[in-house]
């Protein structure tokens, strides 16, 4: 039976990058579980704390991720659907791989660089030990399969590397190597502002990316501002290789019409963006727009979402128990 483990850190709005990038294949993976197969998916508080925090605002970020990911088409009766710092057992494990990660491995870590800049010595020990909880996170339910963008494949490399360096330091199988699971035609969605940057939560922009939240005017406007350059499409998508962003908006085109950006330019080539803007527009608020009415009538009962959290760490916290354990008497730590 497979696995399906993936998590997304609580910080403000699911963007269209996450959505694309991630959500829609946990939500294609959860319709297609079968048998045995189970899904957890979670918010990353403990992730969250590693940068700035604040305590209110995170609080209000779990619950309203949370809506989000059920709107998006989690299904909290399919999957287990919970907030990590309600399984102890996150940060428990995570310890205890402390003494088989190695420091030059996280030396190697780009998110580590990226988001610590020119001030490293000023980063949290978090930030730079932020991998090996995300270790823990899989590793904890066996996780077979691990539905993330692009950017997170090195921690899932990483991952892998300490789950293998484990099971041979302790002569045991205890922990299965998960292997993830990137989309194609959208592994990376790009800034709309910058075709070189991510499109991400942290951009001061909030021009730069498309939030599940933002009504249709707001779309229509974003897009219509998204930077391109002059030339029309071309019909060959090798074409748009130093165009990175025409590309991306070819690429969220066709992630969108699950099509391949080929088929998309099939259609477009020879068009300027005049025409392809407007049509990409109607096809976001076409998509995202029944995913911020499901949004707006879950934000209306808190009550409910904190007790299918409550549920879901309790199923969480279940299914954790026996690795844990065994990475305890693994170690020589407990019988
Ligand atoms: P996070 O919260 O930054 O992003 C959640 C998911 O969205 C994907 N993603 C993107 N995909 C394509 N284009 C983009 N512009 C884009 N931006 C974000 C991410 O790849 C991710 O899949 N460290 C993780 C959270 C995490 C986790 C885990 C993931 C914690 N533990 C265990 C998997 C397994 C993170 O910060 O993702």
């Amino acid at each position: 039976p497979q696995r399906i483990v993936s998590g997304i850190q609580p910080t403000g709005n699911l963007h269209l990058g996450n959505y694309l990038g991630a959500i829609r294949n946990w939500v294609r993976m959860q319709d297609a579980m079968t048998g045995d197969s189970r899904c957890y998916f979670f918010l990353a508080s403990l992730h969250a704390i590693t940068v700035h925090n604040d305590p209110a605002q995170l609080r209000a970020n779990v619950r309203e991720m949370a809506a989000a990911l059920i709107a998006a088409g989690i299904d909290p009766s399919r999957s287990i659907l919970f907030s990590q710092a309600q399984v102890p057992a996150h940060p428990e494990l995570a310890w205890l791989l402390n003494g088989t990660a190695r420091i030059g491995w996280l030396n190697r870590m780009t998110q580590f660089k990226e988001k610590s800049g020119k001030n490293r010595e000023g980063a949290s020990v978090g930030l730079f030990t932020y991998p090996v909880l995300q270790a823990a996170d899989v590793l904890l339910y066996q996780a077979t399969h691990v539905p993330v963008g692009e950017d997170q494949k090195q921690h899932l490399e990483l991952a892998r590397d300490i789950a293998t360096k484990f099971n041979t330091d302790f002569g045991t199988e205890l922990f299965t190597l998960p292997e993830p699971i990137i989309p194609p035609a959208a592994a990376r969605i790009m800034s709309l502002r910058e075709g070189g940057a991510k499109m991400s939560k942290s951009d001061p922009s909030d021009m730069s990316r498309i939030n599940l939240v933002d009504d249709a005017d707001t779309i229509l406007q974003k897009i219509r501002k998204a930077k391109t350059d002059p030339a029309p499409l071309p019909d060959d998508p090798a074409e748009l290789a130093d165009r990175p962003e025409a590309r991306n908006l070819v690429g969220i085109y066709a992630a969108l019409a699950d099509e391949t950006s080929a088929q998309v330019l099939a259609r477009f080539a020879g068009q300027g963006f005049g025409a392809f803007k407007p049509a990409l527009a109607d096809l976001l608020v076409a998509t995202l727009g029944p995913v911020k009415a499901r949004l707006d009538a879950l934000r209306a009962d808190p009550g409910e979402l904190d007790r299918l959290l409550a549920q879901g760490a309790e199923r969480a916290r279940e299914a954790a128990a026996p690795t844990l354990a065994g990475a305890y008497r693994a170690l020589g730590l407990r019988d």
